[in-house]
């Protein structure tokens, strides 16, 4: 039985030029009837769930976009756990709702920063300026939240290496919990990627640079790089405090966990499936008693041991290889352990700090 719940709620005001997550504009009306639709799969899917949840994790879309009432029965009615997360981004987040979700057992908040340069953030077509990001930050603080997470976004287009030191110190001025940085991806095809292509390919070249100018500021500020684009508060520095996101930790290390709502994926027993992108046919099969549509993606035992060693150097911590050892090849793992990518003992693997800055590239060189 799983004890990972992810919940999507795919709700925003404005569909950003670069996201590809699976959201829907606007369709007030309907929050209420979504709601109800999670709520009827959760239980037609409460046998796979354990008693007690390790973490429960609404994302989206922007689950803070809900309408306040449809927010509130959800929280209400979902099973407690340990880690309790909410996706939001900051201009929704007022005095009343950061109270809301702090009252209804929410004790982590990850919010979608992604910049603090107004011009950054204008072509990311956000709504939020800096102040708004500092407001909502202040907001949860007073609610009482001690962990929260920032996302930022790196390689955006006219971004230069001086605007990216200029968000990692805004960011470490408010300190938050946790980080999550990412480099921008454009999807060939999109609009955004119609709109930016030449400076895409620019931003490209300086991706790698960036990396490094993350990794070193927010080690150098005493947050711990343990997962390649995450970095939290180090123990030492939070009161002996594991602040490393449990819920994503589960899926780092290859642990089973249920995903409800549109586009949701889950990973139980073997089997993977994601449920279907499509609000209508969600809710009214749900309304009829019924499963969603659900496309099932084979997942043979050796495609789950590749991804527990690309997943699982992702971390800081080494991996223990029992049963890995036959999607690896032998002589690539003494090749780069001889250049100092990769750290052996007789049963785990790590990458060193070289080696994850490369990154995905090591990984795949290891596989056999
Ligand atoms: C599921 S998204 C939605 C969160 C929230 N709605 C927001 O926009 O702030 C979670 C995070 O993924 C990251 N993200 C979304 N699209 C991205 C892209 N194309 N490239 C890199 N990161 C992206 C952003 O940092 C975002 O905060
Ligand atoms: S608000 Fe977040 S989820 Fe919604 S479109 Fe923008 S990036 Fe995507």
């Amino acid at each position: 039985m799983t004890r990972h719940l992810y919940v999507h709620l795919p709700f925003c005001a404005h569909r950003c030029g670069y996201c590809d997550f699976v959201t829907v504009v606007g369709r007030r009306g309907q929050h209420g009837a979504y709601v109800d639709a999670l709520l009827a799969e959760l239980a037609a899917e409460r046998g796979l769930l354990a008693p007690r949840l390790e973490t429960l994790f609404l994302g989206g879309g922007t689950p803070t976009f809900t309408d306040p009432r449809a927010l509130e029965h959800l929280l209400e009615a979902l099973p407690a756990a340990d880690e309790v997360t909410v996706e939001a981004n900051p201009e929704t987040v007022t005095q009343d709702l950061a109270r809301m979700l702090r009252r209804l057992g929410v004790n982590r908040v990850s919010l979608g920063v992604q910049s603090f340069r107004p011009h950054l953030l204008a072509v990311l077509e956000r709504v939020a300026h800096p102040d708004t990001v500092r407001r909502a930050f202040y907001h949860l603080r007073d609610a009482g939240f001690d962990n929260i997470s920032f996302d930022l976004i790196y390689g955006i287009p006219g971004q230069s290496p001086s605007d990216l030191d200029a968000d990692l110190d805004d960011a470490l001025e408010l300190g938050p919990e946790h980080l999550s940085c990412y480099e921008l991806e454009a999807k060939p095809g999109t609009r955004f990627t119609h709109a930016h292509g030449a400076e895409l390919e620019h931003q490209a070249e300086e991706l790698e640079s960036y990396f490094g100018l993350v990794v070193e500021r927010l080690t150098s500020a005493g947050y711990r790089w343990y997962e390649t684009a995450n970095f939290c508060r180090a123990p030492e520095l939070a009161g002996g405090r594991d602040l490393r996101t449990r819920h994503n930790l589960a899926y780092w290390l290859g642990r089973d966990y249920l995903g409800l709502g549109i586009g949701a994926f889950s990973t139980i027993d073997g089997s993977r499936w994601q449920n279907t992108p499509r609000l209508s046919a969600y809710v009214a099969e749900l309304t009829a008693g019924r499963r969603p549509a659900r496309e099932l993606e084979p997942l043979p035992v050796d495609v789950q041991k590749r991804e527990r060693v690309m997943l699982g150097l992702r971390l800081d911590e080494p991996l223990s290889m029992d049963g890995l050892a036959d999607v690896l090849d032998r002589p690539a793992v003494q090749r780069l352990e001889r250049l100092g990518l990769v750290d052996r003992t007789d049963r785990t693997l790590t990458l060193t700090p070289r080696g994850r800055m490369l990154g995905g590239g090591v990984t795949a060189d290891l596989l056999a």
